[in-house]
């Protein structure tokens, strides 16, 4: 990977002003695409390919915790994986609560999701990188919300080091996640959002994020798995990962979930033994 050359102070402090603006924006007036009447773009991108998977939905069948306090108390980041295989009941639950759509808006205005989201634009896609999911081969897929299903993108074989070395370069060397059971990597089409609100759009986009995740957390706690966000991701290298074309949709988040044990807390409480040096 090339290295890139160190910002200077100045250069520094400029970006830090700029990212500053995109939290405090001036409500500067304009007209947006959709005030203009331009077209609106899709709801959902489209199926890639004709390799689809139903998911199945009885989610009552799995075993999940359902008191909603002990679930929060639960919620935590797991970094340790002990690389036991996940249903595919349970992959289509985490699926759904992250980015299923229960709903339209209108005629095709908006879709109404388990997660909310900045004037129901949801500009997300999700790419679940399945390595270890019961019945399925293992493979990049594209979760298709309108469905509940999924499409098989590009098999892989996890057990390439090659191919895992690419995993690892695509959230910059954070070798837990090659040991997930599946990691979620989400996309951004930026247009969804822009549509309407404009150079706002960016910042309701962030916090619509968190969302997803935050629902992704909430399954693990429930289902007895661990995960971890991943914001320190390769942008590049995920986006040629997955295959996406980097301008109208790029990756820039995901989160690796796995099978986890309590006799691992010692080692996920290593992720942090640097504290222990620190006075
Ligand atoms: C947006 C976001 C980005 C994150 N990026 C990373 C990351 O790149 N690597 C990592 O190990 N943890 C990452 N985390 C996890 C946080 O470090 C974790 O949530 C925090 O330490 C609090 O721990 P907890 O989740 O167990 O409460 C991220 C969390 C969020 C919400």
């Amino acid at each position: 990977m090339e290295e890139q050359k160190k910002l200077t102070e100045q250069e520094k402090q400029e970006r830090i002003m700029l990212s500053r603006q995109l939290i405090n924006w001036d409500r500067l007036p304009f007209d947006s695409d959709q005030k203009l009447q331009l077209p609106q773009p899709p709801l959902v991108k489209a199926p890639m390919t004709e390799n689809i998977i139903k998911l199945p939905m009885e989610f009552e069948d799995l075993d999940m915790e359902e008191d909603f306090v002990k679930i929060l108390f639960g919620r935590r980041s797991n970094r340790v994986y002990t690389q036991q295989p996940v249903s595919l009941l349970a992959l289509s639950f985490m699926l759904w609560a992250q980015q299923g759509i229960k709903g339209i808006r209108g005629k095709s205005y908006a879709t109404l999701r388990t997660v909310p989201s900045a004037g129901g634009r949801h500009p997300f896609e999700t790419y679940p990188l399945c390595l270890n999911v019961t019945g399925l081969k293992p493979g990049i897929y594209h979760y298709l919300p309108m469905d509940n299903a999924i499409e098989l993108i590009k098999e892989v074989d996890p057990k390439d080091p090659a191919f895992m070395d690419q995993v690892k370069a695509s959230v910059r060397g954070q070798a837990f996640a090659c040991k997930a059971s599946v990691i979620f990597y989400y996309s951004i089409f930026q247009y969804r959002g822009e549509w309407r609100y404009g150079f706002n759009a960016h910042r309701v986009m962030m916090m619509d994020a968190g969302h997803v995740t935050q629902n992704l957390y909430l399954c693990c706690s429930a289902l007895g798995l661990g995960g971890c966000a991943i914001g320190a991701l390769h942008t590049d290298l995920c986006n040629e990962m997955i295959g996406l074309d980097g301008k109208d949709e790029y990756c820039f988040y995901c989160m690796p979930v796995g099978t986890v044990s309590d006799e691992n807390e010692e080692a996920e409480q290593g992720f942090y033994a640097w504290l222990n040096e620190k006075k």
